[in-house]
């Protein structure tokens, strides 16, 4: 019997390509406002996942043997969602004996020390930050058996990704748009992530695993490379610009140290390079 397996923010851009990769699981995702166009053979239960019933509820319908919880992000601005739902699966996950893996993202760190490795201690600078630190540190607290995964920018090759289409939507209305030159990070196609995730929910490794691409890239690189996977190239209207003369307060260097997930995964952390190959012997 295939194993079942409840993927959080199924109607959000990692949650949906987990689902659509999970042949090999019975896949359950959660909805939470937004309708998701079907995805054959999973089905989807509507929660909020900050209510305890409602993440009682959905354990109790679904009974998975993993989460992997995607929901909560820095998009629609509820930023008090990230840990009270984090918290609420964590311990429910624990309770239930269910392998949880609970996504954060390299923006707990501050920048000014990459590349970061999983024995760097949290040090966010911004409520996004520190919204997914606090998440962490409940996963860490409640459910010591999970796996808590930082990862980095997501992209797509397939379609322009919410980035991607800003920076589309810039050229086509000529508005200004600047592209950072001192902000690097290590970028991950976002269906291998997926993939990588899909192993990890058969394996037991507790604790915090990176998972970034190998390359470090600076932000004016990743959004010229994918405005050109899909035909355009920067118009003047695209600059590069410094996070230093923008006077925003970002970290500059998230690079992620991602050897810990090379070892202990099969799935290869590709380069945008080895992505873009992967796409073109998929879809010539
Ligand atoms: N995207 C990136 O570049 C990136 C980088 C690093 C880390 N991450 C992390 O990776 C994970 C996935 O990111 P993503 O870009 O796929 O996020 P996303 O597209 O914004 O999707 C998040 C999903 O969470 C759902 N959600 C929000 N509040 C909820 C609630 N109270 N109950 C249930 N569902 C709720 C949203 O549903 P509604 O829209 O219907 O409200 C949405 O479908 C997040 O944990 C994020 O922090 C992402």
């Amino acid at each position: 019997m295939r194993s079942r397996l409840l993927v959080t923010g199924g109607a959000g851009f990692l949650g949906t390509h987990i689902l659509h990769r999970a042949q090999n699981y019975t896949a359950i995702g959660t909805l939470h406002s937004t309708a998701v166009t079907a995805i054959p053979d999973v089905t989807f239960h509507v929660c909020d996942l900050q209510e305890p019933q409602h993440v009682k509820i959905l354990l109790d319908r679904v009974r998975p043997e993993t989460i992997i919880h995607t929901a909560c992000s820095e998009q629609g601005g509820n930023l008090s969602a990230i840990p009270k739902a984090a918290g609420l699966l964590a311990i429910q996950a624990a309770k239930r004996n269910i392998r949880f893996i609970h996504l954060s993202t390299d923006q707990i760190f501050d920048g000014n020390t990459a590349p970061y490795t999983e024995a760097n201690a949290p040090c966010p600078i911004h409520p996004y930050g520190k919204a997914k630190t606090e998440a962490e540190d409940l996963v860490r607290a409640l459910n010591p058996g999970a796996t808590i995964v930082r990862t980095s920018l997501l992209y797509d090759l397939r379609k322009p990704d919410r980035q991607t289409t800003r920076l589309i939507d810039a050229i086509t209305n000529q508005s200004l748009c600047k592209l950072f030159e001192d902000e690097w990070r290590s970028p991950i196609w976002v269906e291998n992530l997926a993939d990588a995730l899909l192993e990890l929910a058969t394996k037991d490794i507790p604790g915090t695993l990176h998972i970034g691409g190998p390359n470090s890239l600076n932000r004016w690189d990743l959004g010229v490379n994918l405005i050109q996977q899909f035909g355009y190239t920067p118009t003047p209207n695209i600059q590069k610009g410094t996070i230093e003369r923008s006077g925003l307060v970002r970290p500059p260097n998230l690079t992620l140290d991602s050897s810990r997930a090379t070892k202990l995964l099969q799935t290869s952390l590709l380069s945008l390079s080895q992505s873009r190959k992967s796409v073109l012997k998929t879809n010539p």
